[in-house]
């Protein structure tokens, strides 16, 4: 110990004088140099520039029942970056290879199945015969697949099942009027998805594959894409850790794969059903360092049995406050809008700002794009505060509220329980008409009734 203790002095002195960032860490007795050096090389994106590991023997100890026992021996790394570097957000984990979608394979189902009517589907409970899938094992992708649709055989030891080392992305395809089939901007779910990836500390892939794969998924199941102006076929895209450890650590094997469901209207009846939200500060979505603004499969579990609370208080989804401020960042799983009069007396559109705390949505950054290209209203991404909110709300500035996502595109607010208080929002007393051109604007693009670059024909 005296050794190491030795070596990491000196370390230390030498960074004080490169000013390069030193440290070190325990790590499992299996990993070697060279693993560290490309564990921190994919986190930090910045050249290692020393690394020396040591193995430290578990002293004896007595245990509560007066026992001596010895502590199992472990592995410490000193390491010295060439840089300074955050590991947050930026640590892309570069791997040897990309998979590419040139090699894939295809097995067709030798019992395919019809798909049902539009208006028999259920979300998210009836799938499509094939599906996507690639792994990556010994810092390697293999060749992406294109199967039936199968069960999963994993290893209860496996990351994504104990540490929820998991993400996931949702994103839609649509069937044209003119027989095309579309998808909508899913550069944005890839770059999301390999950015959550990133935070998972997943290896990395390329967007452009892996979009090309999906293409070539959604191309062979073109039958489930429902030939109807308000249903589409949705796209679910997930990405899981499996090394067979129990270890709290990057893993060395993924499998990524992606499943289709067909899905109907989102409002059945037609038109716009606005909801109603539960707002209670004492649940909190996200925080500032955290990772409510990546596509986790963790951040949604939580938020289950809230939503449970609002249910039971009337409500359909919650409103997630954040902060001393009570600051309004999302409804259930949709980016929220303000249309108002602000207390400067300008109309505005506002939303909140992409600042950590919320998932930077699609349909968000269309809308803000759409409002600002069209100039007509004042678009501005910023905090608003539940206090800004009530006084707008007593003063009869507030216009529509809604919330905006792949599911729905846009959902009216009707309604917001706080403080045992019911605010009625006047979104649909004029049937919400910015809500609802928005809805339309996006819904022409998506079938192919506006020609537009957002689209991706399939
Ligand atoms: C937490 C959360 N916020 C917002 C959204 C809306 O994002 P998008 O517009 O990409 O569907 C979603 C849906 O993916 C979500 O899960």
């Amino acid at each position: 110990m005296s050794n190491l203790s030795f070596d990491f002095d000196k370390r230390r002195e030498k960074k004080k004088e490169c000013n390069c960032p030193a440290f070190f860490f325990f790590l499992s007795t299996r990993m070697t140099k060279y693993d560290v050096r490309n564990y921190l090389k994919s986190i930090y994106e910045v050249p290692v520039v020393a690394v020396r590991t040591r193995i430290q023997h578990g002293k004896n100890k007595k245990n509560h029942l007066n026992q001596r026992v010895k502590q199992p021996d472990y592995k410490v790394a000193y390491v010295q970056l060439a840089r300074s570097a955050s590991p947050l957000g930026h640590g892309i984990r570069h791997c040897s290879s990309m998979f590419k979608a040139n090699d894939l394979q295809v097995t067709m189902t030798t019992s395919p199945r019809t798909p049902l009517p539009p208006d028999k589907l259920v979300f998210g409970k009836t799938f499509t015969d094939h599906m996507l899938s690639v792994s990556f094992s010994e810092e390697r992708w293999g060749k992406p697949s294109i199967s039936p649709l199968r069960n999963l055989s994993l290893h209860p030891a496996v990351p994504a099942l104990n540490y929820s080392m998991q993400l996931f992305e949702g994103m839609k395809a649509f069937y044209g009027e003119d027989g095309n089939i579309r998808m909508f901007r899913p550069q944005l779910n890839m770059s999301r998805m390999r950015r959550t990836a990133m935070r998972a500390c997943l290896p990395d892939f390329s967007e452009v594959e892996l979009l090309e794969c999906v293409r070539r998924l959604v191309e062979l199941e073109k039958k489930w894409v429902p030939k109807s102006n308000i249903s589409s076929l949705y796209i679910r895209p997930v990405y899981i850790g499996t090394e067979t450890s129990l270890g709290v650590a990057p893993t060395s094997r993924a499998l990524l794969y992606v499943i289709l469901s067909p899905v109907g209207p989102y409002f059945p009846q037609g038109g716009f059903q606005p909801v109603s939200l539960l707002a209670d500060p004492k649940f909190v979505r996200s925080w500032h360092g955290g990772v409510g603004d990546f596509k986790m499969g963790g951040n949604y579990n939580p938020t289950i049995l809230v939503q449970n609370e609002a249910q039971r208080k009337g409500c359909q989804q919650v409103l997630w406050l954040h902060g001393p401020r009570q600051n309004l960042t999302e409804a259930g799983t949709m980016n929220i809008f303000i249309y108002w009069t602000n207390a400067s007396g300008e109309e505005e559109l506002v939303t909140p700002p992409l600042d950590g705390l919320i998932l930077p949505g699609v349909i968000r950054q269309s809308l803000v794009e759409l409002v600002k290209r069209q100039g007509k209203i004042k678009m501005s991404e910023r905090e608003v505060s539940m206090e800004e909110f009530m006084a707008a709300m007593s003063e009869d500035r507030v216009k529509e509220m809604f919330g905006s996502g792949t599911a729905c595109v846009v959902c009216p607010i009707s309604k917001i329980v706080y403080n045992g208080k019911d605010l009625h929002i006047p979104t649909m007393k004029h049937g919400a008409p910015l809500a609802s051109s928005f809805l339309k604007e996006l819904n022409d693009i998506q079938y192919g009734r506006t020609q537009s670059d957002w689209t991706y024909v399939v």
